[in-house]
């Protein structure tokens, strides 16, 4: 793996995008978190993206384009909303679903009929897309995390996932995410029938959406488009995860030490409590950005158990709160067999 451990200079970047073009993986920096990205025209490089994950199959990829990119190139069918959207948010955190174009490999969509697309606004990105086939290729890019785990937030974190993986040829260091919390997306695919779809939120708000287009996004229903990061459990560190409201928690954390407990706290206000923890702030932005570097540090603590102050159930905090939800969901029921026990 090439690796300088310093962040990506214009020769790391060159180096990246030629390993790109040549069908290999490669990790880069995005303002949300770190994409492991291949050739989103090489059916085989994308191939290699599901076997380094571990991810099934039919889980689509976002391909990830260069500023000023041919909308019409990659998707067919666009409605004028979509145009609306990437003018006022790219580069930026949001992803829009929309009818793929013919040449869209498979692999790509999933085998669906959309593909999801996003520029990304990290300077490192857009170099590196810049730099990739000239700035007219497409780069497929998950989280570059295993399947199922907490996505990655640095280049360490990167490292800490695929350190010994050969499919990974290079990761480009470009600092810590500044959102910190997956894009959000909206599928535009079905809009005459179905009207705007919030797949999954982020730091672009449904009502950022609306302001634009002015419709606001409903949410999915059963027949919606499948999206990995809709799955209940997901973006989990594997010590169990439980959140618990801001009163009921030091009492509870209390009967837990007593029991000998080892429990580690994610919290947003003062609380007592002996184990290791990470306070983050009591703002969803700040929240956001700490949160997948305080859940990863968590699981590395030898704890039995990360307990979460759970945030306010109010919009501003939904894309954290979604996030906290699908860490946790794997441990339903945890605290209660705990005091049990
Ligand atoms: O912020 C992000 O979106 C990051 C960075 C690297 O750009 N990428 C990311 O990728 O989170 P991934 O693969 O971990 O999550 C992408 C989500 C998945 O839930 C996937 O199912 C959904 O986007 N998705 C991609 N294409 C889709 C499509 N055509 N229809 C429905 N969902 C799609
Ligand atoms: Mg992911």
């Amino acid at each position: 793996m090439q690796d300088s451990g310093v962040a990506a200079d214009a020769a790391a970047i060159s180096a990246a995008a030629t390993l790109l073009e040549a069908g290999r993986l490669v990790a880069f920096p995005t303002e949300t978190v770190y994409g492991l990205g291949a050739d989103a025209e090489n059916p085989q490089a994308v191939a290699a993206i599901y076997a380094a994950k571990g991810r099934p199959q039919d889980h689509p990829v976002i391909v990830h384009v260069a500023p000023g990119a041919d909308l019409d190139y990659w998707t067919s069918d666009v409605p004028e909303a979509a145009r609306q959207l990437a003018a006022a948010f790219w580069p930026g955190p949001l992803t829009l679903i929309l009818k793929r174009a013919s040449h869209i490999p498979d692999a790509v969509s999933g085998g669906q009929d959309t593909v999801g697309v996003r520029c990304p606004s990290h300077p490192v990105a857009i170099a590196l897309l810049r730099a990739f086939k000239g700035g007219k290729g497409g780069l497929a890019a998950p989280s570059a995390n295993k399947f199922g785990n907490v996505s990655p937030t640095t280049a360490q974190h990167v490292r800490d996932e695929f350190g010994a993986e050969p499919l990974l040829a290079a990761v480009l260091d470009g600092g810590p995410s500044a959102v910190g919390i997956e894009s959000t997306i909206v599928d535009l695919s079905r809009l005459a029938t179905h009207g705007p779809v919030l797949l999954r939120p982020g730091h672009i708000s449904a009502q950022q959406i609306a302001d634009v287009i002015g419709q606001m996004p409903g949410l999915p229903d059963q027949s919606a488009p499948r999206a990995s990061g809709t799955l209940e459990s997901h973006y989990a560190p594997h010590t169990p995860v439980a959140m618990l409201a801001p009163a009921q928690l030091p009492a509870t954390l209390a009967r837990l030490e007593g029991m000998g407990r080892k429990v580690a706290l994610i919290v947003y206000s003062a609380t007592a409590g002996a184990g290791p923890r990470v306070c983050l702030p009591d703002e969803p932005v700040g929240y956001a950005y700490g949160l997948y570097a305080a859940l990863r540090e968590l699981d590395q603590s030898g704890a039995d158990l990360i307990l979460v102050e759970a945030p306010p159930h109010a919009l501003l905090w939904l894309g954290v709160n979604d996030r906290l939800r699908r860490a946790a969901f794997g441990s339903s029921g945890i605290v209660e067999r705990f005091l049990r026990a």
